[in-house]
């Protein structure tokens, strides 16, 4: 069985001559099916370069970045947007809703960009809001929804389909803390169904819901609590 998501030896440079930026600088980390990682660390530690590399919206300046298998740092721009459209959801804190379209409209869109027939993209999107307690809202604009249902309809248009790599910067940034556990359980509820999550927070308390804790400082990884990286720290701290 392919892994969801492994990155070896990441790096990513921004800019040029004397106003290079070490965004990333070496990141090795692995996000088996089933298995949430949070990311956490200082603003400007590389958590928003780290995802989009990930998830192909980026390329990394050197490193393997590999999504089910596949090389996406290796592909041309439209072949990492076909992989990037079929198997990466993405929930940003800002929600990009296409005002003009209705929530199921919304959820639809990436699956009809993929070349999915309207009516079988409106049948997933249609069980994408319902996963998300959204169905009597299916019809209406993002104007005229709560801002915590907003947040919904991005969740279900990044779960809708088959993803099998759910991406997650701040998510619950705007969000206050009831509104916020309901979107961890349902990112958690999709991991727990086969998908690979990774989670960029800045709260604890939703870092809890992961199943460990990567923290980045200035590009590298610093640490990582919780799950196998730490069970391996301390074989290792205790001489095994
Ligand atoms: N497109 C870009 N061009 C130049 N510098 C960037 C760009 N994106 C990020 N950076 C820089 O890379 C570093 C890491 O940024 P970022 O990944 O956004 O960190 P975080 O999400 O942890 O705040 C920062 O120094 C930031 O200024
Ligand atoms: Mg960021």
């Amino acid at each position: 069985m392919t892994v969801p998501l492994e990155l070896k030896g990441v790096t990513r440079v921004h800019g040029r001559g004397a106003g290079e930026v070490h965004a990333l600088r070496g990141i090795d980390l692995t996000v088996r099916e089933g298995e949430l990682v949070a990311v956490m660390g200082p603003s400007g530690s590389g958590k928003s370069s780290l995802l989009n590399v990930a998830g192909g919206l980026d390329t990394p300046t050197s490193g393997s970045v590999r999504v089910a298998g596949t090389d996406i740092a290796r592909l041309g721009a439209r072949e990492r947007a076909a992989v990037r459209r079929r198997d990466v959801g993405f929930v940003f804190q800002d929600l990009n809703l296409v005002p003009a379209l209705t929530a199921v409209e919304n959820v639809a869109l990436p699956l009809e960009l993929d070349g999915v027939r309207p009516g079988a993209a409106r049948a997933d999107a249609e069980a994408a809001l319902a996963e998300v307690g959204l169905s009597e809202a299916a019809n209406r604009f993002p104007e005229d929804l709560s801002g915590g249902q907003q947040q919904r309809v991005a969740i279900a248009r990044a779960l809708v389909g088959r993803r099998r790599l759910v991406l997650a910067d701040e998510p619950t940034g705007a969000l206050d803390s009831v509104t916020g556990e309901a979107v961890m359980r349902l990112l958690r509820a999709r991991v727990d169904a086969g998908a690979a999550g990774l989670l960029v927070t800045h709260d604890a308390r939703y870092a809890a819901w992961a199943d460990r804790t990567v923290h980045l400082r200035d590009g590298f990884v610093a640490g990582t609590d919780g799950g196998l990286g730490a069970d391996l720290d301390e074989l290792q701290g205790a001489g095994a």
